[in-house]
């Protein structure tokens, strides 16, 4: 698929097929997510892979019962390594680099997702500390996204977006 077809088709799917994808898709999927630039080239970013069904239910559950994430065959958990980042960086890399790290390998992940003709949504509302307890994350880590990986059962309408004008700023805000 063309570049720019990629990035229109993407969309947030919450409605999948009951249907395996590989295992090597998602390795894939995350090594594309990975080749995302990084703050110092220090790679701020961690991923859990989550197949087994009694783990996504509980995510599910700690994502105030969105249900979707419980009916996909893969979900990753993107996370940002605080500590990694504040070796160099101190408390902007812990509080910011490393968040950002994390995020721009999230959407290059979306990315991926789509021209392997797959779907997904970007799940930011969870309780942190439930996940973090599931899946046993360190101190100094922390989930930024639930990311579900699945095939779309169907794609929804295009939401909208606010004007170039209402956004762009030109020399000052
Ligand atoms: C930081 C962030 C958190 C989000 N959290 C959720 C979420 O918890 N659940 C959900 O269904 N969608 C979530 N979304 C998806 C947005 O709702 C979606 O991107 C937005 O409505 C625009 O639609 P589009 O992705 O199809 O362009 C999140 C997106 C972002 C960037």
């Amino acid at each position: 698929m063309e570049f720019k077809e990629v990035i229109r088709k993407r969309r947030s799917v919450r409605k999948f097929k009951d249907k395996s994808i590989p295992e090597k898709e998602i390795k894939e999927i995350i090594e594309i997510g990975h080749m995302a630039p990084s703050a110092g080239n220090l790679q701020a970013r961690d991923f859990i892979v989550v197949s087994d069904e009694d783990e996504k239910k509980k995510l599910s559950e700690n994502a105030y019962g969105q249900k979707f994430i419980a009916e996909v065959p893969w979900v990753v958990v993107v996370c940002a390594n605080k500590k990694r980042s504040e070796s160099k960086y101190g408390d902007r890399g812990r509080n910011l680099y490393s968040i950002q790290d994390a995020t721009a390998a999230v959407e290059n992940m979306l990315l991926a997702i789509v021209d392997k003709g797959y779907a997904s949504v970007w799940v930011g509302a969870f309780n942190e500390e439930e996940v973090s307890k599931q899946l046993k994350i360190p101190k100094d880590v922390r989930p930024v996204a639930i990311i579900p990986i699945g095939y779309p059962a169907k794609s929804p309408k295009k939401p909208s977006k606010m004007n170039y004008e209402e956004i762009t700023h030109y020399e000052r805000w």
